[in-house]
């Protein structure tokens, strides 16, 4: 009787532990955003749903030149952006991320070329997209709006984002010290 009632809890908890992993599998797998209803007002076309609780998937280019600057010129930009926002930006494996289905994630590629990184340089909406930093965009302040860019941002020549759908893209979600870091935000513009 014991044994029975042993075997069946093994059963049960075996049960459960391949539900979670299946459970897990098909959140990596299909990066659907079920569980997640809320929109924010005002996000740019092509926002991907995934990307409402802050956290925005990024890589860099393996195969890039210049492997060592381009990843200090980014983690500058990264920490510019998230001093002034609620986003959070995690790195994944090249590999990896090419791998998962409908994942949508920041590719950078650094070019010794002077071109300009002012520019969107993916076109679809879902899946990789690329941020060219080259020479001409340098600064924190300048990888920041090229990382901007292929997120969704744009703006006509020597004009600013739009300052509605830049916020709606910096916040979100609600972080701790939202507030301080909309202050921030308020005083650039
Ligand atoms: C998502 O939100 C909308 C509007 O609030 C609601 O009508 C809908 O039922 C919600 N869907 C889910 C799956 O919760
Ligand atoms: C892919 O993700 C987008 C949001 O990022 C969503 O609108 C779309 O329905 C997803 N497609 C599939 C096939 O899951
Ligand atoms: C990265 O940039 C270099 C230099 O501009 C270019 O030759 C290469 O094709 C780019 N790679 C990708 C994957 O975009
Ligand atoms: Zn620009």
């Amino acid at each position: 009787m014991d044994r029975i009632h042993i075997t069946r809890r093994h059963n049960g908890n075996w049960i459960i532990n391949l539900c979670v992993l299946l459970c897990n599998l098909n959140i990596i797998i299909s990066q659907s955003c079920n569980s997640n209803n809320e929109t924010v007002d005002g996000l740019p076309e092509n926002w991907p749903c995934q990307w409402n609780s802050g956290q925005i998937p990024f890589v860099f280019n393996f195969y890039s030149i210049g492997i060592k600057r381009l990843s200090s010129l980014v983690k500058k930009g990264h920490s510019y952006l998230e001093k002034r926002s609620c986003l959070k930006f995690t790195e994944h494996h090249p590999v990896e991320a090419a791998k998962m289905k409908n994942f949508t994630y920041l590719f950078y590629n650094y070019s010794g070329v002077l071109e300009s990184c002012c520019l969107h340089y993916y076109t679809k909406p879902f899946g990789r997209r690329l941020v060219l930093i080259t020479p001409v965009c340098t600064l924190p302040s300048e990888v920041a709006h090229a990382a901007l860019h292929a997120m969704g941002l744009s703006h006509r020549k020597y004009e600013l984002f739009n300052e509605v759908t830049t916020k709606a893209m910096l916040f979100p979600t609600e972080c701790h010290d939202a507030e301080q870091k909309k202050r921030i935000f308020d005083r650039i513009h």
